[in-house]
């Protein structure tokens, strides 16, 4: 069952009820401001940070109820008892005659019908700017005139979400606004250390306005029924304490058949220390810097202008890289919804979604470094500098902090730390930078451990440490030492919590000298791949002999002691004992040693990367896409950590963890099996599972963190979507592996590796300056294999096409075959 449809032209999704089975978000904003926005108007706005700079409230726990938006009531003035109700369905949740919400790049439009009054809403935050729009256009498609009201109400956060969410005994005695020439400004703390407000301003005349929430709702009500409404005036309330708000109330007449706009902006706004105050020795707002921006957006025509731009934007980074193969949901993804998705877990990592509440989690440094990789093309720039934020958070031993804030850009140990497979994340998004843009400079930068001033160091330096760390510390068996855990954030080997509560990330754990990960061992020789091809260029062949030397010696303890007959092991716990064994009596077999140790190009030769990824089709993959391990723990092991605290078939325990499927699709295309890549592709693919939204539940446009797995009472029921690690792994699987168009620190490796029904495909694509137009041929139908390449009609050398900065058009042909 379906709850909308694509419209691939427009870059949208269309959503025809307005009770999906959960809030189907959107994003807006791509610099400093942002804002959620659920398919009923729900969702919260923030700037920079959704935990220490929030501007409007959200309610915790929430889903589906969504409750806490950007909302607008609209009233029918003339009938008796009054009738009101919300364009957007939520908060009222009154019938609609007609619903529609497009969620688009950047901007979301709902669109109702309610007694023949039509109403348009378009929600988005041009460039440039840190505000928000909301455009409502009314049209009364009465055959006699109508006298409306419109209210809008946002409640605003005290800025630090957190806080705000728990601070009562103070917070409800330090909420001010100040309301003047009808424009509502919260300034809550203003008046001491924040040098920050938020505003909400309207194009029309107001009729009233409310800033007391209370006043407004009445008490004991809610937001679906708010006293002011159900009255049809306005109280023109000024809260002291308690919960600002801000409500605004526009009459409107309208003939039959006439429509108006009417604009209404939520805004953030930062003035300069000094300059706080209008007039100095008062404690009133100092407005000069931002009233030419509110007048500006009060206007229509400017509102459209700033539209365009924004569509244009995303049309030019859409435009970077767009493939047309013979499958829809693949075009689909690739094209639109994969890259837009890859977006929003750039600039929010794991922090804020309707799954991540915004004070949880910041910038995670794996996170971060993993989103990265799929982000390259599209602003080389942006990523150059998250690459040295990450890297500056990053530790003088080489580790790395869990996360940092973004506001402050400071690692800290809030969600753990002595992940040891953290600082190796580095090394691949550092390699794939270059490998973009051929930007070596990038390694030369001076960049500080734990942003320590005189700390500095080159870029180069720090992955020499990431790799150091790992070297550093190794186990019984010569494999990486785990630590707290590795990617698998929930493997905790050392941690043997036995209290309630207690957080597996940040306990006290064991200085474990003895669980290991085979996981590691993986990324670490994949990660070597890469210096020594570093070190080559910088040092020449002594450097790099380190790192091949380094990796042959973990190949080896891989081999001696992470292989299990018929696939990878995943680790060895604290007792010495394997995890992912047959030997084991749950967890036999896990997802990611396969994925990873063969991506590092383990077994590709001798035959045990097949039988890997045999055991892998045989065990654990399934319709709704590869689970994580099997069987799932049906008990709680104290040696294993939170990933038996789950119940069998969710999150880490067993469910389909989505990130990890594109390492095995990626394994599949790296050993030519084409149709196995794509076929893995397709199982999760949210454009795919579209037509069973009634199991998945999630939105049908972004990939989610996890499906529930075979043993979960609800398979094949997606959760957490949105940031997820899945973006970017996908990104690549399909773009670089399965479709096989991939950076190379010497140019652009042209491998498809496809379903060998393919006729072909084709795909443009901007590369260090340049902009390819590929022709793929598959006319024998086979998986792999490049037979020729030709670029403006002349042959080359193998299938690297270099074309470092030359700039221009190219058209190359590639012929598949034997
Ligand atoms: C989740 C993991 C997450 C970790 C750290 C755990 O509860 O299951 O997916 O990585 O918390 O935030
Ligand atoms: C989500 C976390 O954000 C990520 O860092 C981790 O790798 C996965 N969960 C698996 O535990």
């Amino acid at each position: 069952m379906r709850y909308g449809y694509f419209d691939d032209e427009q870059h949208e999704y269309i959503i025809s009820q307005p009770d999906t089975p959960l809030p189907w978000i959107n994003y807006m904003g791509c610099e400093e401001y942002f804002g959620i926005i659920s398919n009923t108007a729900g969702g919260y706005s923030f700037y920079k940070d959704a935990r220490l700079r929030r501007l409007t409230r959200y309610r915790y726990n929430n889903a589906p109820l969504d409750s806490g938006g950007r909302y607008i009531y609209l009233r029918d003035d003339e009938v008796s008892p009054p009738q009101f109700w919300s364009p957007t369905w939520q908060p009222t949740r009154t019938g609609l005659d007609e619903y529609g919400c497009r969620h688009g790049m950047g901007y979301t439009i709902i669109q109702s019908t309610h007694t023949d009054i039509r109403a348009k809403v378009r929600y988005f935050i041009p460039l440039g700017e840190n505000l928000e729009i909301w455009e409502l256009l009314l049209s009364n498609q009465r055959e006699e005139p109508a006298n409306l009201s419109i209210f809008t109400m946002v409640e605003f956060c005290l800025w630090d979400a957190m806080d705000d969410a728990t601070n009562f005994q103070r917070n409800y005695s330090v909420g001010e606004v100040e309301v003047v020439d009808e424009i509502i400004y919260h300034k809550t703390e203003y008046r001491e250390r924040r040098d920050h407000f938020a505003y909400l301003a309207c194009s029309e005349k107001l009729a009233g306005f409310d800033t007391d929430r209370e006043a407004f709702l009445g008490a004991y009500r809610g937001a679906d029924t708010p006293a002011a409404v159900e009255r049809g005036s306005l109280s023109n309330s000024l809260t002291h304490g308690w919960q600002p708000i801000g409500a605004q109330h526009v009459r409107v007449h309208l003939n039959a058949g006439e429509q108006r706009t009417i604009i209404f902006l939520l805004g953030y706004h930062e003035n300069p220390a000094d300059e706080k105050f209008d007039p100095p020795d008062t404690q009133t707002i100092n407005k000069r810097a931002v009233l030419p921006t509110i007048y500006k957006y009060q206007n229509p025509s400017e509102v459209e202008a700033a539209f365009e731009k924004l569509q244009a934007y995303w049309q030019g980074l859409l435009d970077t890289l767009q493939v047309h193969t013979p499958d829809i949901h693949t075009n689909r993804m690739v094209n639109t919804w994969n890259v837009y998705q890859l977006m929003a877990t750039f600039n929010f990592s794991r922090s804020a979604s309707y799954f991540e509440s915004g004070i949880g989690r910041g910038m995670g440094f794996r996170d971060s470094n993993q989103d990265l990789l799929g982000f390259m093309h599209l602003m080389p720039e942006r990523a150059r500098n998250r690459i040295l934020d990450l890297a500056s958070t990053q530790l003088p031993t080489g580790g790395a902090y869990h996360q940092y804030q973004p506001l402050t850009k400071r690692g800290n140990n809030e969600v753990g730390s002595g992940f040891n497979d953290d600082p190796l994340w580095l090394v691949l998004s550092v390699a794939a930078y270059i490998q973009e843009t051929g930007d070596w400079s990038v390694l030369d930068e001076a960049v500080p451990y734990d942003n320590l001033p005189g700390s500095e160091d080159s870029l180069y330096g720090h992955l020499q440490r990431s790799m150091q760390y790992t070297l550093d510390r190794l186990g019984p068996h010569g494999l990486p030492l785990i630590g707290r855990a590795d990617w698998n954030d929930c493997l905790n080997l050392n941690c043997f919590s036995d209290t309630p509560g207690q957080s597996f990330q940040t306990t006290t754990n064991k200085d474990g000298k003895v669980a290991e990960s085979v996981f590691i061992a993986g990324l670490f020789i994949k990660a070597a791949m890469d210096m020594v091809q570093i070190a080559r260029r910088r040092d020449g062949e002594q450097a790099a002999e380190v790192f091949t030397q380094a990796s042959k010696q973990m190949e080896k303890a891989v081999w001696d002691a992470g292989w299990d007959g018929a696939w990878f092991r995943r680790a060895y716990d604290d007792f010495g004992e394997p995890v992912g064994s047959q030997e084991c009596l749950e967890g036999q077999i896990f997802i990611e040693p396969q994925g990873m140790c063969i991506m590092a190009g383990l077994g590709i030769k001798d035959g045990r990367a097949r039988q890997a990824l045999d055991s892998v089709a045989e065990k654990l993959a399934t319709p709704h896409g590869i689970m994580l391990h099997q069987p799932g723990y049906t008990r709680y092991y104290l040696h294993l950590g939170e990933i038996s605290s789950y119940p069998p078939g969710y999150k880490e325990n067993g469910s389909v963890f989505c990130h990890t499927n594109p390492w095995i699709m990626i394994a599949e295309a790296m050993l030519g099996n084409g149709s196995a890549a794509h076929d893995y592709y397709l199982r999760i693919n949210p454009s795919k599972r579209e037509e069973i939204s009634e199991v998945h539940r999630c939105e049908p446009y972004v990939y989610a963190q996890m499906i529930a797995g075979r043993e979960a009472p609800t398979y094949g029921e997606a959760k957490n979507s949105w940031l997820t690690g899945t973006a970017a792994w996908n990104y690549l699987a399909i773009t670089q592996w399965i479709l096989g168009i991939r950076p190379e620190f010497d140019g652009l490796r042209l491998d498809p590796c496809i379903p060998t029904e393919w006729e072909g495909f084709s795909v443009e694509r901007s590369f260090r300056g340049c902009r390819l137009h590929i022709d793929v041929l598959n006319p024998q139908h086979v998986s792999r294999g490049v037979m020729r390449v030709e670029v403006d009609g002349i042959g080359i050398e193998g299938n690297l096409v270099k074309l470092d900065k030359q700039g221009g058009e190219y058209q190359v042909l590639v012929w598949m075959g034997k």
